[in-house]
């Protein structure tokens, strides 16, 4: 996956594809997240190979709704979604991988022509786009690599082909700062053109009772996916976070409508990266995810500010996640 854009992609420098360039960023990341007030590592380095495994893990755990029930509503809603977006459009998705979805599209829509998955890692790209190629011999392949919240290069010919589509699903975008989904929102506008339109997946506010064990689940896989940051620094970054030391933490913030995942410091004891040291007061923590929990009025109107009008939104009958169609 790309970087949070994907939870498939895989920024891992841990893979031999990964540049140098990638690993100074983490080394950069982490060396300033460490040095605030409130210690910070940033979300889009969950997703090494073995953070891209167990992110695959959390996806299919009984406690974890979204992925389920966004399929399910894409299910249910495609048939609608066909008749609004019409024949021979150029489906473009904001991070590659989510393969499942993105053929309950595929299989839906009225004669796709292109498909063309946004990712940065160019060797996960070839590979999905080979896959669906396999499956959908009419569709046209299409990968851009590149990282979606910044500008891409779109191919010539999806600019003169019929409608584009975005999509962006798995509510990817509730992981992304303010700053982040303006700008991104702004540029899809941009890059899909002023008949272009967009489908959105997001994840939508709950009790606390529904979202506290999605993000905390029973069998700790969550709290492993967490940990896994503090590994990755230990193997790449020369890094000396002892494991045993540091505790998953996920918490609702219902003043930022977020859930926030943190490393929790079990003692006082300082933690040494890339030669330089860093001290924790037991209890301090590492805030390492927020994932938003969005209200659909609130998005709808977020939207409006980058240029998207509301068309649609479709919800499961729990209204745990919602579906969003923007034009
Ligand atoms: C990728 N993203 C939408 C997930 C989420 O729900 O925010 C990442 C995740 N973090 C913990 N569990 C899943």
């Amino acid at each position: 996956m790309s970087v949070i854009d994907r939870p498939k992609a895989n920024t891992g420098s841990s893979d031999m594809s990964v540049s140098g360039a990638a690993d100074e960023a983490f080394a950069k990341d982490v060396l300033a997240g460490l040095s605030k007030p409130q210690k910070e590592l940033p979300c889009r380095w969950f997703y090494d190979r073995r953070g891209s495994e167990l992110f695959e893990q959390i996806t299919d755990l009984p406690e974890y709704y979204p992925t389920r029930t966004e399929a399910e509503i894409l299910n249910a809603c495609v048939d609608e979604l066909r008749e609004i977006v019409g024949p021979g459009v150029a489906l473009v998705e904001y991070g590659a991988g989510a393969a499942v979805k993105t053929r309950i599209l595929l299989d839906a829509l009225d004669t796709p022509a292109f498909y063309a998955p946004i990712d940065i890692s160019a060797e996960f790209l070839q590979a999905v786009a080979a896959n669906l190629a396999q499956d959908y011999p009419a569709i046209k392949m299409r990968p851009i690599v590149g990282n979606f919240l910044s500008e891409v290069e779109v191919p010539g010919d999806l600019l003169t082909a019929g409608r584009r589509l975005g999509f962006f699903p798995g509510s990817t975008i509730g992981n992304l700062s303010d700053h982040e989904i303006t700008s991104f929102l702004t540029r899809a506008r941009r890059q899909l053109g002023d008949d272009g339109m967009l489908v959105v997946g997001a994840d939508l506010r709950k009790s606390p009772d529904i979202l506290i064990p999605a993000y905390d689940d029973a069998a700790g896989v969550t709290a492993d996916f967490n940990k896994n940051l503090l590994v990755r620094i230990n193997r790449e970054l020369d890094g000396g976070f002892d494991l045993e030391q540091f505790r998953h933490q996920a918490v609702w913030n219902d003043v930022d409508s977020r859930i926030e995942m943190h490393l929790v410091s079990e003692r006082s004891q300082s933690v040494d990266v890339l030669g330089r040291s860093f001290d924790f007061a037991a209890g301090e923590t590492i805030h390492t995810e927020n994932s938003r929990k969005f209200s659909i009025l609130a998005l709808q109107a977020l939207a409006d500010t980058c240029g998207w009008r509301a068309l649609r939104s479709w919800e499961d009958p729990s209204k745990l996640f919602s579906v969003l169609l923007f034009g």
